[in-house]
């Protein structure tokens, strides 16, 4: 058997294929542009691994994705593939309209047109399982229930507004095909080979370089935070024994304010990396906020656990430990992925 992965050279994608492969010698075929998020070398220990094949293309590709179809008939579509970084998405939301929203829609038809043949059982049996987001449910205000599976869809940013379109799309090819989709929609994630453009693996980076922590605002911004092998062990439970159609949160119970993040990291590169300069907290810089920053995302993970009985496997303490431990480890990984195109989203987005 075999499943065809899209954007398995992303930061979760890759934890994914690593994960999947440590406990199945279930191939994977891995289809990923390798934008400047993709990067081969997360992948480097699959390499000889026959249940590994990478295929570098676009989700937009169509020709690309029957042919990949027709060759290897996967009983399951895991789509990681987008554009993920809000940020970027208000200073160039055309990528996100294209990849998010355009991509989903090409690999829903090519998936359509895959299935619809297929002998009853295979047909039965397959999944298109589409990664989606908690940003996609807006913003909450201190007080507010945690999402719930049926919350409003209220997307504030270019990015989870074509989340959003892409998770509309799912569900239609759903109730009108037949297609058996499955959409998880997941907490912000932290982990191994996070590209240091998010939070967690900018703080480190950053403040090991003793460079300024930029907070943006008043630092009182709420995320939910899951270690991203958490996330990699839910997709597995929903692609197993989610029902087609239905959609499944995923979180960690994990709230934490930004600043509280980037304390935390702060106090753990101060015992395992000491500065002779002083502590890391001294290079925190409140910045102007993000426009049209969510303030809070919480999710309520009971339906998950409940009707799949999945539970994240590390607490908040126990992941941020090995997150930061991992960059300590890794000073090779970080150097390559801070090429020049890395530092000019640096310089655009924080100036000097
Ligand atoms: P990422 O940006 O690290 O990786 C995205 C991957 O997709 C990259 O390898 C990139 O090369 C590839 N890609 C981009 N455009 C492509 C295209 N047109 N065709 C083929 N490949 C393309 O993203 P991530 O953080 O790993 O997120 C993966 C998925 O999970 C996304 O769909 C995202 O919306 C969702 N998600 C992310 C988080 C999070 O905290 N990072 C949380 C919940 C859901
Ligand atoms: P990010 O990692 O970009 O994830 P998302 O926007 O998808 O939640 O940001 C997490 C939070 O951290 C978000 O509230 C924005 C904030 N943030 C900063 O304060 N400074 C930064 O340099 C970055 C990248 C994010």
């Amino acid at each position: 058997m075999t499943l065809l992965v899209t954007g398995g050279a992303g930061f979760i994608g890759s934890n994914f294929v690593l994960d999947w492969l440590r406990q199945s010698d279930e191939k994977i075929i891995n289809l990923d542009a390798l934008t400047y998020a993709g990067n081969l070398e997360n992948l480097a220990s699959l390499q000889g691994d026959a249940r590994h094949v990478f295929v570098q293309g676009d989700v937009c590709d169509r020709a690309l994705i029957d042919k990949l179809l027709a060759e290897h008939r996967p009983r399951a579509i895991v789509h990681f593939a987008a554009e993920s970084h809000v940020d970027r998405s208000i200073s160039g939301p055309g990528a996100f309209m294209r990849t998010n929203i355009e991509g989903t829609y090409t690999l829903l038809e090519a998936a359509r047109a895959y299935w619809n043949p297929l002998p009853e059982a295979d047909k039965a049996a397959f999944r298109f399982h589409h990664v989606s987001t908690d940003e996609v449910y807006g913003s909450l205000a201190k007080d507010d229930p945690a999402f719930a599976e049926t919350k409003t869809y209220e997307p504030n940013s270019p990015y989870s507004a074509s989340k959003a379109a892409s998770d509309h799309l799912v569900r239609a090819w759903h109730h009108t095909y037949g297609l058996p989709v499955l959409t998880t929609n997941c907490s912000n994630n932290y982990g191994p080979y996070h590209f240091p453009e998010k939070l967690i693996p900018l703080m480190i980076v950053n403040a090991l370089a003793g460079k300024a922590l930029p907070v943006y605002g008043d630092g009182q911004q709420i995320r939910d935070w899951l270690y991203v092998t958490d996330h990699a062990s839910a997709i597995r439970a929903v692609l197993a024994g989610g029902k087609p159609g239905e959609v499944y949160n995923v979180g960690g119970w994990n709230e934490k304010a930004n600043i509280d993040i980037v304390k935390t990291v702060c106090a753990l590169l101060d015992e395992l990396r000491p500065d002779p300069a002083g502590p890391y907290a001294r290079l925190i810089t409140y910045v102007t906020d993000r426009p049209g920053h969510d303030r809070r995302y919480a999710i309520d993970a009971r339906k998950i656990e409940r009707e799949l009985g999945w539970r994240p496997a590390e607490t908040f303490d126990t992941g941020i430990r090995k997150t930061v431990q991992w960059y300590l480890d890794h000073p090779d990984w970080v150097q390559h992925v801070q090429s020049g195109s890395y530092r000019d989203w640096v310089s655009k987005q924080y100036g000097a």
